[in-house]
């Protein structure tokens, strides 16, 4: 920024004047930066969320671009992940954008930014204030400081007492139009953000402002829309609408169990029974199985559910059954599944522990938790194995790729 004083005659001067000509530009860029765009891309930093049963960082995950027009009134989040969405629009409801819209096809989501609240700009100008104190402190440094450059040259006898005069007074002058600029420089970028709420601190800073100002401060930010308020569309495609297939209701029963007597063919009868009839009833679910202890999940439709917990209760195979959730819901969790077991390889409950009921004492959502994870360690599993194919086929020679490609079909 220019204080508009034309060249000064000595090299004193002439450094105060551009050491302080910098500051002030770097106070403008601190100013513009504040009621800036870039600081959306922050929200995000920090935040954890749990994925997959562990800690993240939401970042990893989704990330803020901004529009290159500052004028656009909104900005987009791309997500890795459809399951983080949930998340990241909490994230953004709690940071004050209320206005979103996903779209599925680019895993992007739209947010519009609305007019800042009478608080948010607040801040800002307490915030404008704190930069403008530290700057008219920053301005009175370089002054000392090339005084006392001064004061040294003159004990040094490099310059006589009576030249130093017209430097000091120039000095003297450079400061007063700083102190003048940073005056006039705040209180535009305050208009810019209180807008219509906008007031001048003083009678003095009116009167300054009124007499000094010109149309370069008109000028001096980018961001001259804080009070933009026109509708905003977002540039989001709408096409028509994606049928989303309706997720399947049905019912969940997990319960708890102890063997009356444990071996290999007590199992291989239960299982076959569950093979031979869990298909034709749209029955699926998971039994963790150990001598001490079964606990099983089954889903499907309510009746067939109903039905075939009532021929489990009355099973001599087991006893001191306990239901530990029973519950209408929307989707499966074991849907290729007739009925996949466990041997309870993975799971840390020591036999004293089944003994004293640790199982039995199982909350709902506790029990459920065990059997989503083990969905999931199974989702993983198949992703992770059709990789694997995909990278052998991938290698396989030309010839053989189509045999190959058989085989894997077949499997
Ligand atoms: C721990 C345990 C789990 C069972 N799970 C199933 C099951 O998922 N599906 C099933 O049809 N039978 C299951 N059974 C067996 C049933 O209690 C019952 O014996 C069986 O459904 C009778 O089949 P049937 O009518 O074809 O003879 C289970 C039994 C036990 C002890």
């Amino acid at each position: 920024m220019d204080l508009g004083m034309g060249k000064v005659a000595d090299s004193y001067s002439r450094a105060c004047k551009n050491r302080i000509e910098a500051m002030l530009d770097g106070y403008i860029h601190s100013l513009n930066e504040l009621a800036s765009l870039d600081t959306l891309k922050n929200i995000l930093y920090g935040v954890r969320v749990v994925i997959d049963y562990r800690n993240r960082h939401l970042t990893d995950f989704a990330e803020v671009h901004l529009e290159n027009d500052p004028k656009a009134r909104f900005f987009s989040v791309s997500v890795t992940r459809l399951d983080i969405v949930r998340d990241v629009r909490r994230v953004m409801r709690s940071a004050g954008f209320d206005e979103m819209k996903f779209d599925e096809d680019n895993m992007t989501l739209w947010i519009i930014i609305k007019r800042p609240s009478y608080d948010q700009r607040h801040e800002l100008a307490l915030e404008a204030s704190r930069l403008e104190r530290a700057t008219r402190q920053a301005a009175a440094n370089v002054k000392r400081d090339t005084l006392e450059r001064l004061r040294a040259a003159v004990d040094r006898e490099y310059i006589e007492e009576f030249d130093i005069k017209p430097t000091m007074e120039t000095i003297e002058t450079i400061y007063a139009r700083t102190v003048e600029q940073i005056t006039l420089i705040t209180i535009r970028r305050r208009q810019q953000i209180l807008g219509s709420f906008f007031v001048f601190e003083s009678k003095e800073d009116e009167q300054l402002w009124e007499e000094e100002r010109t149309t370069a401060h008109d000028k001096l930010f980018t961001i001259h829309d804080i009070d933009y308020n026109v509708k905003t569309v977002l540039p989001i495609k709408s096409g028509p609408k994606k049928k989303v297939p309706k997720p399947e209701k049905v019912k969940q029963i997990i319960y708890v169990s102890k063997p009356t007597d444990f071996s290999n063919g007590i199992l291989k009868d239960v299982l076959r029974s569950a093979m031979a009839n869990n298909a034709p009833l749209k029955v699926t679910g998971c039994l963790i199985c150990r001598s001490d202890f079964y606990l099983q999940f089954l889903e499907g439709p309510k009746e067939s559910i109903d039905a075939l917990y009532e021929k489990i209760l009355v099973d001599k195979r087991h006893t001191d059954i306990k239901r530990l959730r029973g519950k209408n819901v929307n989707g499966r969790v074991f849907g290729a599944w007739a009925m996949k077991y466990d041997f309870n390889k993975n799971w840390m409950w020591s036999p004293d522990q089944v003994k004293k009921g640790v199982l039995h004492k199982l909350k709902a959502d506790e029990a459920l938790a065990i059997f989503e994870k083990l969905a999931i360690k199974d989702a993983e599993k198949k992703k992770l194995l059709e990789e694997e194919q995909a990278a052998i086929l991938a290698k396989t020679k030309p010839a053989t790729k189509k045999k190959a490609a058989n085989a894997t079909a077949q499997t």
